[in-house]
């Protein structure tokens, strides 16, 4: 991936809404006047914000940019990890004077204090005179209160520029704190028949060079990555991101009732990139001690758990924001029928394998035409077919 496809994302879903008109009634009525200048310095923040992408979870991307109030560039910053100073704390660090001016924030500034302190005291104290935020933080803990903060203390407050792009940019943070579980992508390669092994128990490689590399650009940017207890039997997959920039663990999640996953897998050997969880049922943990000490010998960690939907909140409360469901068949087709996958990527080969193969989502209840705003993508000899079944905005 080119450092220029980074900053607008994998998919460039970015770059191309940037280029789009803003919507006039993003805004709520009544408020600030906003000027052509505005659209500019919010998408420089836009930008900005990008460059955390991958690195900040738990929290949001957010990208800051501080103007003088005679219109010079005088701050500019950007999340760049969790733990780390917020993205207005940053721009405003290069901007010691910055008395009247304007504050270009992607998301509403915080009011409490996390891990670092609120930011509307630093934005109060330097004598800002304007905030123009992309979107309210869905937080509880500030949900509107760092605006209402903002305004009490004098200051000139426009919210809802690019909001939409705000919010697709942090669509597993929104989808996060609004559910308590993981922004989930439903992710497979298939035939153009509509099959994504050769038969059950054969392993089938169907993908382009240039869709694997989109799939690891993709395991770049996520927290986990989930397989049902299959695919671990059949595929026996690393589950780690190669040949891509990834400096953070990344979580793998083994779905598996009966605990068939042997001790042996290579996942096993990939330890050091991150921790692998086996959810799996109670009874089972509870009737075979042996083999949950035999995986937890090799790093594993064995959750007991009652279904999906409650093993997804559990990686909610790890703090997994984003997971990437990679398969087989019959976990895809649990998940969609719990109603928890968000979005889904299909890479579609040229190549036909017939009824003997197993079938993407067995009962064929998703229509990949029917994805609420799909697009397609070359790669290589496939195409990339995705969209959402859950918006965020
Ligand atoms: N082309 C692709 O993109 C792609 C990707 C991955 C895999 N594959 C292929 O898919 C095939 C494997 O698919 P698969 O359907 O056999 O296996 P799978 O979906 O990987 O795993 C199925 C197993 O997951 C366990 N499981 C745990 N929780 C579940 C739940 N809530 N609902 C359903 N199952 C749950 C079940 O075992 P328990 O009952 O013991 O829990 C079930 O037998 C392989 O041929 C593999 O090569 C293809």
């Amino acid at each position: 991936m080119s450092a220029h496809d980074r900053w607008a994302g994998t998919d460039g879903r970015l770059r191309r809404q940037l280029r789009q008109p803003a919507h006039p009634w993003a805004f709520a009525p009544g408020q600030g006047m906003i000027q052509p200048h505005d659209h500019v310095h919010m998408d420089r923040a836009l930008m900005l914000a990008e460059r955390g992408r991958g690195q900040t979870s738990p929290n949001p991307m957010v990208g800051a940019v501080v103007v003088s109030a005679d219109g010079r560039l005088i701050g500019s910053g950007y999340h760049e990890h969790a733990g780390g100073p917020h993205a207005e704390i940053h721009a405003l660090r290069m901007a010691p004077d910055a008395r009247g001016a304007t504050l270009y924030c992607t998301l509403e500034p915080c009011c409490h204090t996390g891990r670092t302190g609120p930011c509307v005291d630093r934005i109060e104290a330097a004598g800002i005179a304007r905030v123009v935020a992309a979107v309210e933080d869905p937080n509880p803990l500030v949900a509107g209160a760092g605006f209402t903060h903002l305004r009490a203390h004098g200051i000139e407050v426009d919210v809802g520029l690019r909001r939409k792009v705000a919010m697709v940019q942090n669509r597993a943070f929104f989808t996060f704190v609004r559910t308590s579980r993981p922004f989930v992508i439903l992710k497979a390669a298939m035939s153009s028949d509509g099959y994504i092994a050769q038969g059950p128990g054969v392993r089938t490689a169907l993908s382009s060079a240039a869709s694997l590399r989109h799939a690891q650009g993709v395991r770049a940017e996520i927290d986990a990555i989930g397989v049902g207890s299959g695919t671990v039997l059949v595929d026996d997959p690393l589950l780690t991101a190669r040949e891509v920039y990834r400096h953070r663990p990344l979580a793998r999640v083994v779905f598996d009732r009966r605990l068939r996953t042997p001790a042996t897998a290579r996942l096993f050997s990939t330890i050091a990139h991150g921790p692998v969880i086996i959810f799996t049922a109670r009874e089972t943990a509870d009737a075979c001690p042996g083999r949950v000490a035999a995986l937890e010998s090799v790093g594993a960690s064995v959750e007991p758990c009652e279904d999906l939907p409650s093993a997804f909140r559990r990686l909610g409360e790890r703090g997994i924001t984003s997971l990437l469901l990679e398969g087989g068949a019959a976990l895809h087709q649990a998940a969609w029928d719990a109603d928890l996958v968000d979005y889904v990527q299909v890479y579609v080969a040229p190549r036909v394998i017939g009824q003997s193969g197993v079938p993407f989502l067995p009962d064929r209840s998703l229509s990949l035409v029917a994805l609420a705003d799909g697009r397609t993508t070359v790669c290589g000899a496939d195409v990339l077919m995705e969209g959402y079944v859950h918006r965020v905005d």
